[in-house]
């Protein structure tokens, strides 16, 4: 029997050629916006494996009514929409796309944060609004980044990415923190492990590149800002909630860092009106880190790759739950 795949979103054809060349049958939801999960629970009920990302709520009540599915693949690196303590009880492999959108992603970060020590996005801003006036020798002044230091947070593959650009473009000291220490990379970086606390007492660009779990969920609250450097740039280009964000707009307003470069916001979508979007030092794009041809193509494939490995030979290239399928 052919198996019936569900891909929740327009995946780049990189990875939906890949599929549509195996013996599948694949429904595709060709609407913009994602389904909501009403829509895809009653999709998936009909199919054996889902292609899935970030938008697609795959939780409790989604997994007790859709425990058949034999694969469930994420395209993206992040996988905090899926609850997968449940999947892996229910013995259903969950496969991710890591490494695809590294340089990518760092180089949102990294672009975030020269763009906040320039203030770019607001001085683009006044221009809409017939602001330029004339040069002016004590207006508009930002800060610079040579010999700085870059603080980590989760110097994972992302991480080391910024903190190589980083450290070649401004010769930048590097310190970070992690659940375990990164060996290699203190190696490759000359890079110093540190407590949180130091990282933000030391960081000059505190860059966050770590996972969303309930560790990391709004640690970077008012107290931690309070510690920050008031000449400090916060960057996240990870995931939201990992700030929280009116504590954030705060720390910016009361002058305890000096601005922020978000490609993540908490909630997404950011409101217009959020006034985070008026403030000179803050720069904010709408989650597009993994956003490049190159990037969104490799995912494509991996995603498209992890369900077609597992139906032919029971190996999943880059997944989340080993443990299930030695069971
Ligand atoms: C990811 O991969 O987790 C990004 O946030 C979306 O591409």
């Amino acid at each position: 029997m052919k198996k019936k795949i569900l891909v929740s979103r327009q995946y780049p054809r990189a990875g939906i050629s890949l599929l549509e060349k195996e013996n599948f049958l694949l429904t595709i939801w060709e609407k913009q916006r994602p389904m909501t999960q009403d829509e895809l629970i009653e999709q998936a009920k009909t199919h054996h494996a889902l292609m899935c990302t970030l938008t697609d709520k795959i939780d409790n009540h989604f997994l007790e009514q859709c425990g058949h599915l034999d694969i469930i693949s994420q395209f993206a690196v992040g996988y905090d929409n899926i609850d997968v303590e449940m999947a892996t009880s229910l013995g259903i492999p969950v496969g991710f796309t890591p490494d695809a959108m590294s340089e990518a992603t760092a180089d949102i970060a990294f672009g975030l944060m020269i763009a906040v020590a320039r203030k770019m996005f607001f001085l683009h801003k006044a221009i809409i609004k017939g602001q330029w006036g004339y040069f002016n020798p004590t207006g508009n002044l930002g800060i610079e980044l040579k010999n700085k230091t870059l603080g980590i947070f989760g110097l994972g593959r992302i991480g080391v990415k910024m903190a190589q650009r980083c450290k070649n473009a401004y010769d930048m000291d590097i310190i970070y923190h992690n659940r375990t220490r990164n060996k290699d990379a203190e190696k490759l970086l000359n890079a110093s492990y540190v407590e949180f606390d130091d990282l933000l007492l030391q960081s000059d660009v505190l860059s966050v590149h770590c996972a969303l779990t309930p560790t990391t969920k709004e640690i970077f609250n008012r107290s931690a800002f309070k510690k920050m450097k008031p000449s400090a740039i916060f960057i996240n280009t990870a995931r939201g909630p990992i700030h929280h964000e009116k504590d954030l707009t705060h720390a910016i307003q009361e002058g305890d860092i000096w601005g922020t470069g978000l490609d993540v916001t908490n909630p997404e979508p950011m409101q217009p009106d959020n006034p985070l979007l008026s403030m000179e030092n803050a720069c904010i794009l709408p989650h597009v880190g993994s956003g490049t041809i190159e990037a969104r193509n490799q995912m494509s494939v991996l995603a498209a790759m992890n369900i077609i490995e597992f139906y032919n030979s029971r190996q999943i290239p880059h997944i989340v739950n080993p443990e299930v399928l030695k069971q």
